[in-house]
């Protein structure tokens, strides 16, 4: 008899804010291809590119099963308590619960020097990276801390009622000159991760935030334009592959997603309140050249 698991690691219903592209989806398709029942995607893309994302998270559900895994996409801003609401609501009503929370909507903000930035669009990159995160994960508590442990395969472990896993950044623990607004909201990411782990963790609720390095998603096209005010782009070609190198070498988004799902299974019960790092090395690496 084979002394491996069989059943699947994720099976209950994921949440991703930030769902519609990038990171976000490749989590999506994580958790769909891990035999989640039940995948959501939040996001405020328009309807063709989130109809895109659920077609491209349906390949991966998994087929042969009693339960009919679904995909749905919800357009919202986590901005909006209500948005996250009504989301979260509808979640219940489609799938009865709500397990796994990837919390990866997010912008980049303004890249620039502090004395050439706007007080509001320093403020928005704060709203959407911190605040967002922090009104995402504060809607799906309330609906994970009343319902029952999934349950599954991994007994004797604490049981789960659920998972959210924020999305920080290397810019959680390091920072760069024109990235005040971005740094100083995923360093706060890291702070209210701590914090809610520790109120949440006696309940049932694992909470964990992640820190990828530097993937070519849409994020950074921003950073490729000279911003107003500036002369010259944040991030050029050159400076991309100097970063690329130091974290060894190019990284897929799938590498992420596998992350975020692999941290939301009740295999990994006993981490709380953990930034799981990943960049290949970039952070840890002292020569870069
Ligand atoms: N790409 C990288 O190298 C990298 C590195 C570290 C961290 N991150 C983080 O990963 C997360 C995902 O970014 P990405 O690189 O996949 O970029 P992306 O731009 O492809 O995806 C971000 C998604 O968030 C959505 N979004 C933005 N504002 C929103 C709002 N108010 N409400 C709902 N959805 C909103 C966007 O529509 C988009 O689909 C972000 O938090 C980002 O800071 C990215």
């Amino acid at each position: 008899m084979s002394h491996y698991r069989s059943a699947p690691l994720l099976p209950g219903v994921a949440f991703i804010t930030g769902g519609g592209r990038g990171l976000g989806l490749a989590i999506a398709q994580s958790f769909a291809k891990e035999g989640a029942r039940g995948v959501v995607i939040f996001d405020i893309q328009p309807d063709d590119v989130m109809a895109g994302a659920v077609a491209s998270v349906e390949q991966f559900l998994t087929k042969d099963s009693s339960v009919q895994p679904r995909c749905i996409a919800i357009r919202g801003d986590v901005t909006k308590e209500a948005d996250l609401e009504a989301a979260v609501a509808q979640t219940v009503t489609e799938f009865g619960r709500l397990d796994y929370s990837a919390n990866f909507a997010g912008i980049v903000g303004p890249l620039a020097a502090t004395w050439d930035i706007k007080l509001e669009d320093w403020k928005r990159v704060i709203e959407v990276n911190t605040v967002g995160v922090w009104l995402s994960m504060k809607v799906q508590l309330a609906q994970m801390l009343k319902q029952d442990p999934i349950g599954g395969e991994e007994t004797g472990r604490v049981p789960q009622k659920g998972s959210i896993v924020n999305c920080a950044s290397v810019n959680s623990i390091q920072a760069g000159a024109g990235t005040t607004g971005y740094s100083a909201a995923k360093h706060a990411v890291l702070g209210l991760t701590k914090a809610a782990a520790l109120e949440a963790r006696g309940q049932g609720v694992r909470i964990n935030c992640v820190s990828p390095g530097f993937l070519l998603t849409k994020l950074l096209e921003p950073a490729f334009k000279v911003q107003e005010g500036q002369t010259t782009a944040l991030l050029t070609g050159d400076a991309w592959s100097a970063y690329e190198k130091r974290q060894g070498r190019k990284a897929s988004f799938e590498e992420v997603g596998d992350v975020v799902a692999l941290l939301s299974s009740q295999r990994m019960s006993l981490v709380v309140g953990h930034n799981l790092v990943i960049d290949g090395g970039f952070t840890v690496n002292e020569n870069p050249e």
